[in-house]
């Protein structure tokens, strides 16, 4: 039967792997994938993560499984990053977590319960995460689209979000990303959160909350503070994490999802039922890489490495953009946007010609639709850069 099938096309985001492997140009420029890379293109492993692996090597006495719902400490303690004590303990038993592996598997499992409890959609701002649409969709979850980001003019379009959500049902779900917007780097201010947990309240809708980059925007606190708004009001809400980027744990699949619920027995409900969602899809997470944020977030000494490298690493994306701003100024191009935006991307307006055109003449690296990984920047091709990108875009 297996010719019945047709070819997939290739990942947007991943494909682009293969394809810098491929090319063999000394000075291409990868601002691909969304992974934190250092001045020298490495990616490298945290010094806490090191340390915690050496100690789990050390003390780990048995690979028995562990439960659909992972580990618990882990779950536990990211709960408390990004809710914070004293939210996490005012919510108290009306918010179930567990371990997922890695955030994708959390948005998928955040969809699969959204779809069991009776809910028909959601809506998504545009551009988002060229897999959101994908992997929430999955679940069964049609998908509502509203402008959220015009890369023309670099400006978040709130009025136009707002206005869409004015007509959504109540029952259906809204996607928010928590800080650092993939792909656009434009995130919402205080006061909008505020404004939309109003509108996402009174109507009745769920705030289905995506946070993968807390800690590479202004700060662990800072980058949490728009979602603890919008949880803070919240009856009901679904948040997927994933600590790929904070830890750089990015291969050992390491997330969770919280399921808020208007009581704590609805709430145990929510876990059972995505915890069988779970089960059927793999079983079990992966148990490294939550161990490992485990075994950092309890030990103070390791837990303060790990803010300390993960803020070096937080200062460097900032000071790239100003760099990459002010030589693109210098190359008679104005990327000025790209300074105060937030996290690993930044959104060009470019078309996918032009993309395409990066990657053949100019062997520079991004998804199609005009994301440029800030990290993937080194300082000594951030001139080249900055005038292949005049080349293209000035045409
Ligand atoms: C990205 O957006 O580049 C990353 O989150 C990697 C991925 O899985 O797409």
């Amino acid at each position: 039967m297996l010719e019945n099938l047709k070819t997939e096309p290739p990942d947007p985001i991943l494909s682009l792997i293969d394809m810098l492997r491929a090319d063999k140009r000394p000075d291409k420029i990868d601002l691909g994938v969304g992974v934190y890379v250092d001045d020298f293109g490495r990616t490298p492993v945290m010094e806490a993560v090191k340390k915690a692996e050496k100690k789990l090597y050390g003390e780990q006495t048995s690979k028995a499984y562990v439960a659909s719902i992972g580990d618990a400490g882990f779950t536990a303690l990211v709960r408390e990053l990004v809710f914070g004590e004293a939210l996490s303990k005012t919510l108290g038993a009306r918010m179930a977590g567990f371990q997922a592996a890695g955030g994708m598997a959390a948005l998928r499992l955040g969809g699969e319960v959204l779809k069991r409890a009776g809910c028909e959609s959601v809506w998504m701002g545009r551009p988002t995460w060229a897999i959101h649409a994908p992997v929430i969709g999955a679940s069964g979850l049609a998908v509502r689209w509203h402008d959220y980001f015009d890369p023309a003019t670099q400006t978040v379009q709130f009025d136009a979000m707002m206005s869409a959500l004015g007509g959504a049902k109540k029952g259906e779900a809204v996607l928010l990303h928590a800080c650092c917007h993939n792909p656009s780097g434009a995130d919402l201010g205080i006061a909008q959160w505020r404004a939309l947990a109003e509108l996402v309240h009174q109507r009745g809708l769920i705030p289905f909350i995506d946070l993968a980059y807390q800690g590479l925007g202004d700060g662990i606190e800072e980058d949490v503070a728009g979602l603890r708004v919008m949880i803070e009001a919240a009856p009901e809400a679904v948040v997927a994490v994933s600590e790929s980027k904070t830890f750089g744990l990015y291969r050992e699949r390491t997330g969770a999802l919280f399921l808020l619920a208007k009581d704590a027995q609805t709430a145990g409900v929510a876990l059972s039922n995505g915890l069988v969602a779970a089960r059927v899809a793999y079983s079990m997470p992966p148990d490294h890489g939550a161990a490992i944020v485990r075994t950092v977030l309890e030990d103070e000494a390791m837990k303060r490495s790990w803010r300390r490298e993960l803020g070096a690493m937080r200062a460097r994306i900032k000071s790239l953009r100003a760099v990459l701003a002010d030589r693109a100024a210098a190359a008679g191009l104005d990327l000025e946007s790209v300074r105060g935006q937030r996290g690993m991307f930044s959104m060009l307006s470019l078309t996918p010609e032009q993309v395409l055109t990066l990657r053949a003449t100019h062997g520079v690296y991004m998804p199609e639709n005009g994301r440029i990984n800030i990290a993937g920047i080194s300082p000594e091709r951030i001139d080249a850069l900055a005038e292949k990108l005049r080349q293209v875009m000035a045409r």
